[in-house]
């Protein structure tokens, strides 16, 4: 892999339910650097939660701030953890932006996993109704949308801290800062 000064971030990907936060708050503990999640700052840059931001606004409305605030933190000079929303990936612009700026990994789990996860969640618009067809949809509707990523882990049978260290190697073998 090319060593470039810029590409300093470890990004996570993968489908909503996928441990994305949790493993990058463990990279973040284990290597010492800040984590930033695309959610969290999407909620802080437009002073409303994410169904409010969808329910008044729209999906669109919400997908250009998601972009708006992911292009911030990938062109942050800092090294960074960065968890990213499971639709981050659907736009071109995201998808190359985040190539150019880290280690691309993709968290992948099983729909019954993931599904056992986020069956009890309000806060995410895109699984309202009947969660387990809603998952099952939006997963053959992804198919692909996250195989750009430099390396993908299936969690399904990894703990925590096993996903977490994997992510390390990769990270001190791909050498990028
Ligand atoms: C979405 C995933 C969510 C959040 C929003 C839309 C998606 O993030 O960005 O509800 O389109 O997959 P998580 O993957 O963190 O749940």
């Amino acid at each position: 892999m090319q060593t470039n000064s810029l590409r300093n971030k470890i990004i996570l990907i993968g489908f909503m339910g996928t441990g994305k936060s949790a493993v990058a708050d463990g990279l973040a503990s284990v290597l010492e650097l800040h984590k930033h999640d695309v959610d969290v700052a999407i909620v802080k840059h437009a002073g409303q939660p994410i169904s409010d931001i969808f329910a008044q606004s729209g999906e669109e409305t919400f997908r250009n701030i998601e972009t708006e605030v992911l292009q911030e933190l990938l062109y942050s000079p800092e090294a960074s953890i960065i968890a990213t929303g499971g639709g981050a990936v659907l736009k071109q612009v995201n998808r190359d932006t985040m190539l150019e700026h880290g280690l691309v990994i993709h968290l992948i789990a099983s729909a019954d996993v993931i599904i056992s996860r986020v069956k009890h969640d309000t806060g995410r618009p895109l699984l309202q109704g009947d969660v387990t067809e809603r998952v099952h949809q939006l997963m053959s509707a992804r198919a692909g949308a996250y195989d750009f990523a430099h390396y993908s882990i299936d969690t399904s049978n990894l703990s925590l801290p096993e996903v977490v260290s994997q992510i390390v190697e990769l990270w001190h073998q791909a050498n990028l800062k």
